[in-house]
This record gives structure tokens, sequence and C-alpha cells, in this order.
């Protein structure tokens, strides 16, 4: 057993920062028997001391960032503040006194990682992220670590517990995407402000940090194609259904043979054999291709106090064990070491389709479409239609073959200048795993 304990500040106790107070607390004794580890919470940095202290009166509360950062005593400071402002600061503060950092913070990762890293090498300190990605999943410490041999062709994920959440409510209780965004605040998912979630950028940050370490380049957030799930009405979930699919909002970044990456976010229709189909609720997953290993999973709550306060102790354990400082050091695949990522531009990536249109109910309307779709070099696999009552609109599903996304794009455009048709029309991709991104 170690007998100097390794001083820490917290800085943040919201749902994240409460959830380490109380491992540190619950798991104390097995931590120091399996780690030899002692931990001394020095500081917990809040707005309000007396609000904290009548929840949780006997914790070392300060409102003094500053001063819990400084204490000479404190050897590694966890910030899950979040947020890119104050955080950013603070991190930096710790940093330049070479004090290690644990974070959850995608958003300023993603934003500033290869800055921050940078400091990090400059000060001797090093950033443990874990948690900022995949909630609990320990995905940072497989492809930092676990998959290392392997060079990554595809990775394929869930990134959002928000969306799926929601996504797995419209589909199983038939619910707009406003009821169960409504249900997902109700169980305490989604933010009050939910529109990081819902609009992919979350699940973009993420991305953006995962492909990084995969890949070995630097990916900005600017460098990922991304849509949200706010438009997707219960009829694309009936349909897509009736095709032998599930909507899932997916983070995809994969290789061409020329070394480029294809990085994308949008709600995407997966085949219900595919294992990701299964990824209900608030559980996140990803699905990773290494040319040795072949196709892996990793999947668990990606979201939550507890899963995600427990990536965050992880770290703390492998910083204070000397595991991240020296990976840090020796790997080559960080934001401010890596070159940056040369993107296959969203034009050029290549999909199956499916189009939902609203169309005129009368002769002669599929004619046009398809010869606009024929035009574009587009091959259709499948069209669904469904009476309704209207008389006058129906909707028409249509699926494509593979089709390059600009002239998918340049078809649609022309199909919703058609007299006959309503735009807009409705666009999504497919992915048909595992054949698409199979390893060989
Ligand atoms: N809001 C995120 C989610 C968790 O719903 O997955 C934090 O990244």
């Amino acid at each position: 057993m170690s007998d100097n304990p390794i001083g820490i500040s917290l800085l943040g106790c919201g749902v994240v920062g409460s959830g380490v107070v109380r491992i540190l607390e619950e798991q104390r004794e097995l931590l120091e028997r399996r780690t030899g580890l002692r931990f001394d919470l020095r500081h917990v940095v809040v707005r309000d001391t007396i609000k904290h202290a009548a929840t949780h009166p006997n914790l070392p509360y300060t409102t003094d960032a500053n001063a819990a950062i400084d204490d000479p005593k404190v050897g590694i400071v966890i910030e899950t503040v979040g947020g890119t402002t104050a955080a950013a600061g603070y991190i930096e503060r710790a940093l330049r006194l070479g004090k290690p950092v644990v974070t959850a913070n995608k958003s300023l990762l993603a934003a500033r990682g290869a800055e921050l890293f940078g400091l990090a090498r400059e000060h001797g300190a090093c950033i443990a992220f874990e948690a900022s990605c995949g909630g609990g999943i320990p995905i940072i410490d497989a492809l930092t670590r676990g998959l290392v041999a392997n060079r990554v062709d595809a990775m394929i994920g869930i990134l959002n517990g928000t969306c799926n959440v929601i996504l797995t409510r419209m589909t199983r209780n038939g619910w707009t995407f406003a009821e169960a965004l409504a249900e997902a605040q109700k169980l305490g998912f989604a933010e009050a402000d939910p529109s990081l979630d819902v609009s992919g950028r979350d699940t973009a940050q993420k991305l953006a940090l995962l492909a990084g370490l995969a890949f070995n380049v630097r990916v900005a957030e600017s460098d990922i194609h991304v849509e949200g799930i706010e438009n997707l009405q219960p009829v694309d979930i009936a349909f897509a259904d009736d095709l032998g699919y599930v909507i899932k909002l997916l983070a995809i970044a994969d290789r061409d043979g020329g070394g480029r990456l294809g990085l994308r976010v949008h709600p995407t229709l997966v085949h219900k054999d595919d294992v990701l189909a299964e990824v209900s609720g608030g559980f996140n997953a990803i699905s990773l291709y290494g040319n040795a290993l072949g196709h892996t999973l990793f999947y668990g709550r990606g979201a939550g106090q507890m899963p995600t306060a427990s990536a965050v102790v992880a770290d703390l354990v492998s910083v204070a064990m000397g595991t991240t400082p020296l990976m840090f050091k020796r790997l080559r695949i960080f934001p401010d070491v890596s070159p940056p990522a040369t993107t296959i531009p969203m034009g050029e990536t290549r999909a199956r389709y499916y189009l939902r249109l609203t169309c005129r109910d009368e002769p002669g309307v599929m004619g046009q479409v398809s010869q606009v779709l024929g035009q574009h070099g587009i091959s259709l696999s499948a069209i669904l239609q469904r009476e309704t009552d209207d008389g006058q609109f129906v909707p028409v599903v249509i699926t494509t073959h593979q089709a390059s996304e600009g002239p998918m794009r340049a078809s649609i455009e022309a199909i919703d200048r058609l007299p006959t048709v309503v735009p807009p029309s409705m666009c999504l991709r497919i992915i048909d795993q595992p054949k698409e991104f199979a390893t060989a």
C-alpha cells in the first residue's frame, strides 16, 4: 500500500462530479486493495458551497478553483465542469503546473484538443479522457492499448444516449419526435436544451476524438458531415420497419483505398440483423473493424452519472499508476502529434439510399421520379407505397442500390421540383453490415 495519498481537486460537482465522489467514497477500500492507491479529495470546487453542503456536508467545498488547482498537495485535477469556457481556463492552469487532468469534456477536446494536448506535453503533464466518449465504455483504452496492433478500417457507433432513447421510443411506441423527446427529458436523459444531442453535434464531437485515435489523424468537428434526428417522422420509422430496418443515429468513420477518411453522423437505416439494431435506450455501442481482429463490438451505458463516473475514476487510477502518462508520452496518436485528416468530400461518399416522397396520387408520377433517378445513374432496388385515405397525396418510399451522394442530392433537388411531388422529400442512408465494412 502507498503511504502517501494522492491529492485530488474535483472541479464541478454536478451529475458526473457527484458520481465520482460516490465511487471514491463507496469503493475506497476496493480501489486501495486493487491498486495500492489512496486518494485524498482535497477540494471540491462548486459555485454555491451552501447549496452543496446541504446535501453532502462532509466534502471540502470551495468556490476558489485557482487555489484548488494550485494547491501543492494536489497531484491530479478532475474537470467535470463541462463547456468550453471556464473549464478550458482550469485545464490550462493545471497543465501549466504540470498536473495531469482527467476530463469528460468532449466539446472542449473536440474544439481545442491539439492545443491542450500540446500544452500538456510541453509541461510534462497528460490528459485522460475516457469519460468523454461512450460514457462508461472503455473505448479509449481499447483504441490506445487493446487494438494497437490493428489497422482500423471502419468504426461505426451509436454515441449519444439521448438520441438512442428518443429513437427507441419512436420505434417501439410509434411516437413523434416531440413526444419521445419530452419523455427523454422527463426520464432525465435529455438536457433542458437538447439541441447539442438531437442535432448530432454531441455525436460528432465524440466521433472526432475516437476517429482521431483509431486512424491516427487529427479530426476537427468541421471535418464531419452532421445531420440530426429532429426531422424524422413516425412514417419513416414505420417504412424502415417494413423494409427490415431500424433507424439509428450513427457516427461513421471509414477509410478508402487512398487513406482518405469518410466522417459522417446521420440517421441511418440499420438492418435488423446488425448488432447495432439491438442497441436500445440509453446504451451506446461502437463497432470496430480491425484488419487483424475483424469485427468487435463495444457496448454499454453511454451516459449518466455512474457510468461516466466509472470512466473518470478508471482514468484517475490509470494516471496515478503512471499508465496514462506513459502512454501519452510514448504513443504517437494524440491530436497534437497527428497529421490532419484527409477527408472524403460528402458528395463522393457512397451508400444505399431511402427516399420518402409525398406524391400526387395520379398516373405517371412514378415514371417521372424514376426517370430523374435514372438520368443521374441511380438504380432503384425497391418501391413501397401505402394506401391512404387522403386520395390526393400519397407517401412513396424508394430504396436504391449503391449510389454516390452527389448525384443523389442532385436527383432529390430535381424530384422536389416536379409538379407532382410535394417537397421536401426525406432522404436517409442505409447500411447493410457486415459485408460493406467487412475486413477480408
Ligand atoms: N448527452 C450525452 C448523451 C451524454 O445523451 O449521450 C454526454 O455526452
